[in-house]
């Protein structure tokens, strides 16, 4: 089927097109055998069946077909299965799957290396350590602050999302159900707000600072026992929430004054979704460490950590990985990397204004949204009960969300009340102006 579809273009298919409410009879058997023997602790949002995908279209097993405004996650910026990606994971599934790169050499490795160190924002010169998950690089880089400063204390946001395994776990606040159970956390943790404009309103910058530098900083930890700020330049998971222009760099300020790292978690906003290759380039900040993850490597398992080379000087031997930077993910993340810098960043800003501008339009007339935010293809839709009081509307997004799927749109909702807009980066005209349509149509009966 992938490669008949391949031989495709998407312009030719017919989609959106619900042929048999989802999910319909093959769909229903895969739900049921899953559901039998798979992990309890799994979400299934909505019971999507997926057969295949082309561009931003997602294929079921039934044959109804979708539009694709979350890429799994924030993850397939190139598409489901991009010609040149594919071609360059065969190709390098065709020499060798193995040989770890932590005790041995390979072209694929040393060549990925050099393109994120290059790619990294700022000018600093960099060095790359890759994992095989976004958490997995927010683990290392727990280790690599701490061998860097020989500090022990870290401090990230509320609303923070950095990944499942112990460390990224204890900086995530982002739902108590991720950490219910599984205390105690890492020691060592504090959390501040992190600056919501929507909530916090225009001075948000200095709602915080008065919190970091009064607060944290004079009554719970002495900045010099801080080895690193932890944190999302656009927050994710958390409601897809933009600082005010002036937070980062004041932030990289404050950091460097008092000479504790700064770690930016781009596992979602980089690899273009924002429309420049980083977050970090739209507030001219260069963080000491940048973690990516998710579309690196168009869904093939690859993370990475790229630190400054000042930063990034622990010993051989002290950090390491069977898999990290395993061959084919490394074809996988070049060719991405090609790509994204040669025709979907330019595609992202334009797409990304055409797809926030109509959400503007739709809160014209739907005064269930209460605010649109976003850059590029990273864009959230927060939902309240009325615009006054602000009052998150959680169970009106999770109703949009599954509506949505049964008309054929495929979203996913972050923090408690919000719809992120992260569709793959390959979307074009008519994805945007069907994807509207359709969430017109949901929130017309919903409200
Ligand atoms: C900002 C951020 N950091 C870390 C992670 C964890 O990545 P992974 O699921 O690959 O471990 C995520 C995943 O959603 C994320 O959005």
């Amino acid at each position: 089927m992938g490669d008949n579809m391949t031989k495709h273009k998407v312009e030719t298919l017919e989609y959106p097109r619900i042929l048999t409410k989802p999910p319909g009879p093959k769909g229903q058997a895969v739900v049921d055998k899953d559901k039998r023997y798979s992990s309890t602790s799994y979400i299934k949002y909505y019971p999507l069946v997926v057969s295949h995908g082309l561009g931003a279209m997602v294929e079921d097993v039934d044959g109804n077909r979708y539009i694709d405004f979350m890429a799994g996650i924030g993850v397939s910026a190139t598409g489901y299965n991009h010609p040149e990606v594919v071609a360059a994971i065969k190709d390098a599934a065709g020499r060798f799957l193995h040989i770890c790169g932590t005790d041995f050499y390979y072209q694929g490795m040393a060549d990925i290396c050099e393109k994120l160190a290059q790619v990294a924002p700022g000018p600093s010169p960099k060095r790359v350590f890759l994992t095989n998950s976004g958490t997995e690089a927010v683990e290392g880089a727990i280790k690599l602050v701490r061998n860097s400063t020989r500090r022990p204390t870290l401090v990230a946001f509320n609303g923070a999302f950095h990944g499942r395994s112990y460390g990224a776990m204890s900086l995530t606040a982002s739902k108590t159900k991720q950490r219910a159970t599984f205390g105690p956390m890492l020691p060592g943790i504090y959390h501040v707000p992190y600056p919501d404009p929507y909530r916090l309103g225009p001075n948000a910058t200095d709602i915080v600072f008065e919190y970091i530098e009064k607060e944290l900083f004079k009554r719970y930890i002495s900045p010099s026992e801080i080895a690193a700020f932890f944190v999302e330049p656009m927050q994710g998971e958390g409601g897809y929430i933009l600082p005010p222009d002036d937070f980062l760099p004041k932030l990289a300020e404050s950091c460097k004054r008092h000479g504790i790292m700064l770690v930016f978690d781009e596992i979602q906003t980089g690899m273009g979704r924002t429309g420049k290759m980083w977050a970090a380039e739209h507030y001219g900040v260069e963080p000491d460490v940048v973690l990516s993850a998710k579309g690196l490597a168009s869904g093939m398992p690859l993370g990475a950590i790229i630190a400054k080379e000042e930063t990034m000087r622990w010993p051989s031997g002290s950090h390491g990985s069977t898999f990290g930077g395993n061959p084919v993910c490394c074809a996988a993340a070049l060719a991405t990397i090609e790509v994204i810098e040669r025709d979907l960043l330019a595609n992202t800003i334009v797409m990304g204004d055409l797809l926030k501008a109509g959400v503007e339009a739709l809160a014209q007339k739907h005064l269930c949204i209460g605010d649109v935010r976003g850059k590029g293809l990273f864009i959230g839709v927060e939902f309240v009960k009325d615009r006054e009081s602000k009052k998150a509307d959680e169970a009106l997004t999770e109703k949009i969300a599954q509506l949505a799927f049964e008309r054929g749109l495929l979203l996913l909702s972050c923090g408690l009340n919000v719809i992120r807009l992260a569709p793959p980066l390959v979307l074009n005209r008519y994805d945007v102006e069907k994807g509207l349509e359709i969430l017109d149509s949901v929130l017309t009966d919903l409200t």
